[in-house]
């Protein structure tokens, strides 16, 4: 059986991540191809912490948490029903966030090399087929962000800005495949480039 392909969706926040990666998803399969969309941080125990973590609720110092994050990573990678397994299994899988949100969010005192060597621990053992960057001004996102009702402690401008120009540093900083695709647009005119993109990894 083939393996399924391992697609990342990565964009700083409010740039669409969540509903591409579900429209890819149901268009993927509608193409025939066996897909589940996932997303990190996870459900799962260490993903619980890590949400408390980002409304404010737990404090501790950010090496704790580029750790954390990667526990969870690594969690998703190898739980009996995790990304390997599914992987494995033929079935591929649109994930809503992978290592480069650590390298762009996580890194400590304004460096992000020690947060990408760490995170090099999941790159051993799943290394994405294709990551997809949703490329959107700093600025276009707070607008569409004050829609929401509260915000997590990385959303701000000046933080957003730094963590959209850390991005481009790590897409130097690992050898991955990356698409980036400007969400400045129609969000029908983005889904239909995504979806554009991720079939190449299937002819
Ligand atoms: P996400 O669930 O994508 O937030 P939302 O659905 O509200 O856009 O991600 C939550 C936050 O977690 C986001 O601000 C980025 C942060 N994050 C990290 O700091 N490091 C990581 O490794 C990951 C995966 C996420």
């Amino acid at each position: 059986m083939e393996r399924g392909k391992f697609i990342v969706l990565e964009g700083i926040d409010g740039s669409g991540k969540s509903t591409h990666a579900k429209l890819l998803c149901e268009a993927l399969r509608e193409r025939g191809i066996p897909c589940e969309h996932t997303f990190e941080p996870t459900d799962r125990p260490v993903g619980a912490l890590l949400r408390r973590y980002l409304k404010g609720e737990l404090k501790t110092c950010e090496r704790t948490i580029a750790g954390l994050f990667l526990s969870d990573r690594l969690d998703h990678i190898t739980h009996p029903e995790g990304l390997l397994a599914k992987l494995n299994a033929g079935i591929s899988i649109v994930c809503d966030r992978y290592y480069f949100s650590s390298i762009a969010y996580n890194c400590i005192s304004e460096s992000i090399e020690w947060v990408r060597n760490l995170n090099m621990a999941a790159r051993e053992l799943l290394a994405p087929d294709l990551v997809i960057f949703l490329n959107i001004p700093a600025e276009i996102m707070e607008k569409r962000l004050e829609r929401r009702d509260y915000k997590e402690i990385y959303e701000n401008l000046d933080n957003q800005r730094k963590v959209r120009a850390r991005y481009f540093e790590a897409f130097k900083a690992v050898d991955d495949p990356v698409a980036v695709i400007d969400c400045c647009r129609e969000k029908i005119d983005v889904a239909k480039d995504v979806l554009h993109t991720a079939l190449k990894l299937y002819k």
